[in-house]
């Protein structure tokens, strides 16, 4: 079972070892929906917004054996109730690094020259003329990204700081290889330090209990007033009203936003506010890199209906 359209290619592995079900509606299965279409299924590819916990499983019944998450991040998925209940779950990691880290660096980009509300400048056939001051942003050359998760994503992300003359800090429950911090010329911060003193705050942990609002009333209070807050991760890390209030007082200088706290609404307060770019969760919108996603999660369903080990496990 195929909780929302996949790209064929992704089908065509499916279709070598089972028979497939696709869901072809156009918008996220509701609850009830979803435990009704994964009845009697084997195997299923879900996506980052169907929720699959216990009450997932009893409904597809004990035949369930794989649920392949189309997507890195698995805080939809409570990953105990299914492995407790024999059922492998798999991820998406490595394939989406890349798109991510360039999305997340064209959002901040968009923020610190100005380009959106340019556009909308433009659009709006304002009249305009070029001269000295005119539209100002301020220039990453010299400043320091801090990174919050240094993993595959977070890596790439100052990779391309790196390229564009930053200096990187970071933090996470645990230091990176040596090798990493030599790479990156990385410093390793704790959390408050990194919030205080970073000019860029690009979030890149996974949504777990212990990072859920790390960016709060607090964590905002500590930043530089011009600092800007990157969050291509997941929405709930960031408090979004917190931040929306923080932005439109001025107590820091922008933020870069592709997810939301309460998907698919966006704090109306965001949508007034020019020192904010925004994006609807297209940190792996590539073609290249979802059909990668789509084929990665197929072949970990295929390999455990064939009784192989899957290529991505998650465990708990
Ligand atoms: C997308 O948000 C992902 O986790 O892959
Ligand atoms: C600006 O367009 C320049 O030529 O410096």
């Amino acid at each position: 079972m195929v909780t929302r359209t996949v790209p064929e290619s992704a089908v065509a592995v499916l279709r070598e070892v089972a028979e497939v079900r696709v869901c072809d509606q156009d918008r996220p299965l509701t609850p009830d929906e979803l435990r009704a279409a994964v009845e009697g299924a084997d195997g299923v590819v879900a996506m980052l917004h169907d929720r699959i916990d216990a009450e997932f499983v009893e409904a597809a019944g004990s035949q369930l054996k794989v649920v392949a998450n189309v997507a890195v991040g698995y805080d939809n998925v409570d990953v105990p109730a299914l492995t407790g209940r024999g059922v492998t779950v798999t991820n998406t990691p490595g394939v989406l690094t890349d798109a991510t880290a360039d999305l997340a660096f064209g959002l901040l980009l968009s923020v610190t020259r100005r380009l959106g509300e340019a556009e909308r400048l433009l659009r709006s056939r304002t009249p305009w003329n070029f001269h000295l001051g005119f539209m100002l942003g301020t220039g990453l050359q010299g400043k320091t990204l801090g990174i919050v998760g240094l993993g595959g994503i977070g890596q790439a992300v100052a990779r391309r700081a790196r390229a564009f003359g930053m200096h990187i800090a970071y933090t996470g429950r645990r230091r990176a290889a040596q090798e990493i911090e030599a790479e990156l010329d990385a410093r390793y911060l704790p959390q408050d330090e990194l919030l205080r003193t970073a000019d860029v705050i690009s979030l890149h942990c996974p949504l777990t209990e212990s990072t859920r609002h790390l960016i709060d009333d607090a964590a905002l209070e500590a930043m530089k007033s011009t600092a800007i807050v990157v969050n291509t991760s997941r929405g709930p890390i960031v408090d979004e009203k917190a931040l929306a209030a923080a932005l439109k007082e001025g107590r820091i200088g922008g933020a870069a936003l592709d997810v939301f706290e309460n998907e698919p609404e966006v704090d109306p307060g965001l949508l007034e506010l020019d020192n904010v770019a925004i994006a609807p969760h297209l940190g792996s919108a590539t073609t290249e890199t979802r059909t990668a996603m789509a084929e990665l999660a197929a072949r970990n369903v295929a390999a455990v209906l064939s009784g192989q080990q899957p290529l991505t496990p998650v465990t708990a």
